[in-house]
C-alpha cells in the first residue's frame, strides 16, 4: 500500500474512516438527549411528551436557548420580543415576491434568512446579547418569510402579523388571512414543539461547521437551512406525502412497498441514524393524526388509512429485523394538510421550527469553539507528470 505524508507522519495503514461521521462525537451538549434505543427524547432535561403535552412553542423556544424554563414574567417579555420581530422590511417582502414564483420555498426561505443582516439597524451591548436577539429575529421572523411565500405564491398579499397571536396561531393567521381555530393553532404548536430540536444531526452540525469559522449567526443558519432541504434530512416530509399521493389508496400499499423495496428504494419517512426504533415524535404526532381523522374531511382520512398500512407492512418486514421504524416525518404531512398547510411548505416550516436548535447550538459551540476540519483519506496519484495540453490524449 502507497504511504501518505498525515500531519507530518509517515501513514503505513489505511486509518478507520467513518462515513457519514457515523458514531462519531464531536463535541458536547446540554441542548438535546437523544437515546435512539429506547425511542427518547429530552430538550434540556424535559420529556418530548411531557413539552408537547404542557408546553408552548414560545416557551420551549426559551428553555433551548437559556437552557431552564422560564417565569410567567421572563416568557412573557420573551413572547414580547418574539412579536417585535415579527414583521417583515419591506425590502424582504419585495425579495419574497421576486423569488416565490419560480422557486421552490425552501430557496426562497435560506435567500430571506441569509438577506435578514441588511435590515438590522440595532445595535447590541455585547455579543451574547447580539446572539439572543439574532436568534429570536431569525425564529421569528422565518414563519413570517414562510407565509409569505406561500401567499405570493398564490397571487396573494403579504399579510402584516396579529399582536394578539402566539406563534403558531400567528402563522395560521399571516397564511390565510383569517383568524385561526384554536385547536389547529394548538396542533401546529406542537408540531413546532417536536420540530424544534435534535442534537447534532445533519443541519444542526452544518450551521455549527459554518459558524466554527467564526462566521456569523445568519450564514450559520442560512447553511443549516441548505443542508435540510435534501429527502434523507427534512425534505422527507413532503416526500413521504408524495408516496402516500403516489400510493392512492390503502390497497395498493403492500405492492407499492414491495416494488419499492425490491427496487432498492426508500420508503421516505422511514429509518434513522440514531433510532433504531419508534421516533417518539411521531408517536405524538400519530397520536394527533388518529384524532383529527375522527373529524378531518376525506382525504386526510384516506391519507391516514395509508399510513396506518404502511406502517404495519414496514414493521413487519424492516422494523424488528434491520430496525427502520417510522420517523418525524411520516404522520406529518396529513396532520398539515389538515391545517390547510400545503405540502411545498412543509419543509420550510420544519426549517423556521428547528432555527432555535441550530441558533443554540451555534451560540453553545462558540463558547468553547474549534474549528471544524475533519480529514479525508487522499487516495488518487502524485507526482503526475504535467503534459502540455497540445500532448495530452
Ligand atoms: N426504506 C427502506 N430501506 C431503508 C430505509 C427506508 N426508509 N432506511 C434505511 N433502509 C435500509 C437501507 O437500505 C440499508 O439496508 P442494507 O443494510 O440492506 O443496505 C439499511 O436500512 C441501513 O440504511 P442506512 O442507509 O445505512 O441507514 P442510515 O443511518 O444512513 O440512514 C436515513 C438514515 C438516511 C434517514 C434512512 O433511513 C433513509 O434514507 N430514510 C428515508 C428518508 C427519511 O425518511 N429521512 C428523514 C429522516 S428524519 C430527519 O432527518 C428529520
Amino acid at each position: 500500500m502507497a504511504s501518505y505524508l498525515l500531519l507530518g507522519k509517515e501513514m503505513q495503514e489505511k486509518p478507520t474512516i467513518n462515513l457519514g461521521l457515523e458514531g462519531v462525537y464531536f463535541s458536547e451538549s446540554r441542548i438535546a438527549m437523544i437515546d435512539g434505543i429506547n425511542g427518547r427524547l429530552y430538550y434540556c432535561g424535559y420529556s418530548i411528551a411531557s413539552l408537547a403535552e404542557n408546553s408552548t412553542y414560545e416557551e420551549t423556544c426559551y428553555l433551548i436557548l437559556h437552557g431552564r424554563l422560564p417565569t410567567s414574567e421572563e416568557l412573557e417579555k420573551f413572547s414580547a420580543m418574539m412579536k417585535s420581530f415579527r414583521d417583515l422590511p419591506d425590502g424582504i417582502i419585495r425579495l419574497i415576491k421576486e423569488m416565490a414564483r419560480n422557486t421552490v420555498p425552501m430557496d426562497t426561505l435560506r435567500t430571506a434568512i441569509s438577506a435578514l443582516p441588511a435590515y438590522q439597524s440595532n445595535k447590541y451591548e455585547n455579543p451574547e446579547e447580539e446572539n439572543f436577539a439574532e436568534s429570536v429575529n431569525i425564529i421569528s421572523k422565518s414563519a413570517s418569510i414562510i407565509a409569505a411565500i406561500e401567499r405570493f405564491r398564490n397571487g396573494q398579499d403579504y399579510i402584516k402579523p396579529n399582536a394578539s397571536l402566539g406563534h403558531a396561531a400567528n402563522f395560521l393567521y399571516m397564511l390565510k388571512g383569517s383568524p385561526p381555530d384554536e385547536k389547529h393553532s394548538k396542533i401546529l404548536d406542537v408540531m413546532m414543539i417536536l420540530h424544534a430540536e435534535h442534537g447534532s444531526n445533519a443541519s444542526t452540525f452544518t450551521s455549527i461547521a459554518a459558524a466554527s469559522t467564526l462566521s456569523d449567526l445568519y450564514s450559520a443558519i442560512t447553511a443549516g437551512i441548505s443542508a435540510l432541504k435534501g429527502p434523507l434530512h427534512g425534505g422527507a416530509d413532503e416526500a413521504a406525502l408524495r408516496m402516500l399521493y403516489a400510493i392512492g389508496k390503502p390497497e395498493n400499499t403492500a405492492k407499492y412497498i414491495d416494488d419499492a423495496l425490491s427496487g432498492k428504494k426508500r420508503i421516505m419517512g422511514f429509518g434513522h441514524r440514531i433510532y433504531k426504533t419508534y421516533d417518539p415524535r411521531a408517536r405524538i404526532i400519530k397520536k394527533y393524526l388518529e384524532e383529527l381523522e375522527n373529524d378531518a374531511n376525506g382525504e386526510v382520512r384516506k391519507l391516514a388509512k395509508i399510513e396506518m398500512e404502511a406502517e404495519k407492512i414496514m414493521i413487519d418486514k424492516l422494523g424488528k429485523q434491520k430496525g427502520i421504524w417510522p420517523n418525524v416525518d411520516f404522520f406529518s404531512g396529513p396532520v398539515y394538510i389538515s391545517l390547510g398547510i400545503s405540502k411545498e411548505i412543509f419543509t420550510p416550516l420544519f426549517a423556521a421550527s428547528r432555527s432555535v436548535g441550530w441558533c443554540a447550538h451555534v451560540i453553545e459551540y462558540w463558547k468553547n469553539n474549534r474549528l471544524i476540519r475533519p480529514l479525508d483519506y487522499y487516495t488518487g496519484s502524485i507526482d503526475l507528470e504535467y503534459l502540455p495540453i497540445s500532448e495530452r490524449r
